[in-house]
């Protein structure tokens, strides 16, 4: 299957008062809404939960891609999907059972994604792979925006992709994804790419969106 740039734009950048409008903001452009759920426990902040979910999922037609960022994701990642998240991604360091959890997430219809910090090696994972729909490679450590890219991931996205094969997995990129370092993380192989600030710090956002597009596309299935 042929590849595709896509971007998911982080609305942990957006206006938490005005939600409805900020999603307008990306609608028709983007091709996901990139929703953080942080507990607090598993990163040292704490955004929102299924109620805020609910709400968003109720105020736009963009499909919603879950990053749960929290601790005993077994228990709590499946009502994601449940609620109707097209996408729900859930971190490999939290979760008890991987293979179990990508498959009630799929059961549920939504495609399961699965999350590593950019400390974790892929290679113990390799065997899960064909589980899931997604594989998120950060590329800061989880817990806030703004922050600098890590190009010492670089390399574990180049493995990945090479380990992915032919498979019918996305590679999402998420953190310090900018005009700056979008090429490098396609070059690499990743094809979603996550980017808060370099969306939503901006003055257009979608015209931001269609840019980013713009520098990954021609690199995109490249590698
Ligand atoms: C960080 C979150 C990201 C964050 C990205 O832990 O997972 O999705 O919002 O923000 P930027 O693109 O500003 O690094
Ligand atoms: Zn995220």
């Amino acid at each position: 299957m042929p590849r595709r740039a896509q971007i998911s734009p982080s609305i942990l950048s957006a206006d938490f008062a005005r939600l409805a409008d900020e999603l307008a903001r990306i609608d028709g452009t983007a091709d996901w809404a990139h929703v953080d759920i942080m507990d607090n426990h598993f990163v040292p902040n704490l955004t929102l939960g299924l109620p805020v979910v609910e709400a968003v999922l109720k105020s736009t037609l963009l499909p919603v891609d879950c990053h749960l960022m929290i601790e005993d994701p077994d228990r709590w990642a499946p009502a994601y999907a449940e609620a109707g998240a097209a996408s729900v991604t859930f971190h490999a360091e939290a979760a008890a059972a991987p293979v179990r959890l990508a498959r009630a997430l799929r059961k549920q219809g939504a495609r399961a994604g699965m999350a590593l910090k950019p400390a974790t090696p892929v290679e113990p994972y390799l065997d899960l792979l064909p589980e899931l729909d997604m594989l998120l490679l950060m590329t800061v450590e989880p817990g806030f925006s703004g922050q600098s890219f890590l190009d010492v991931v670089l390399p574990k996205i180049r493995r990945a992709r090479a380990a992915i094969g032919d498979l019918d997995l996305w590679l999402q990129v998420d953190g310090g994804v900018s005009a700056d370092t979008i090429e490098a993380c396609a070059e690499a192989g990743a094809d979603v790419f996550v980017a808060g600030s370099a969306v939503y710090g901006k003055d257009d956002p979608a015209a931001a969106v269609e840019a980013l597009r713009a520098l990954a596309a021609p690199l995109v299935g490249r590698s």
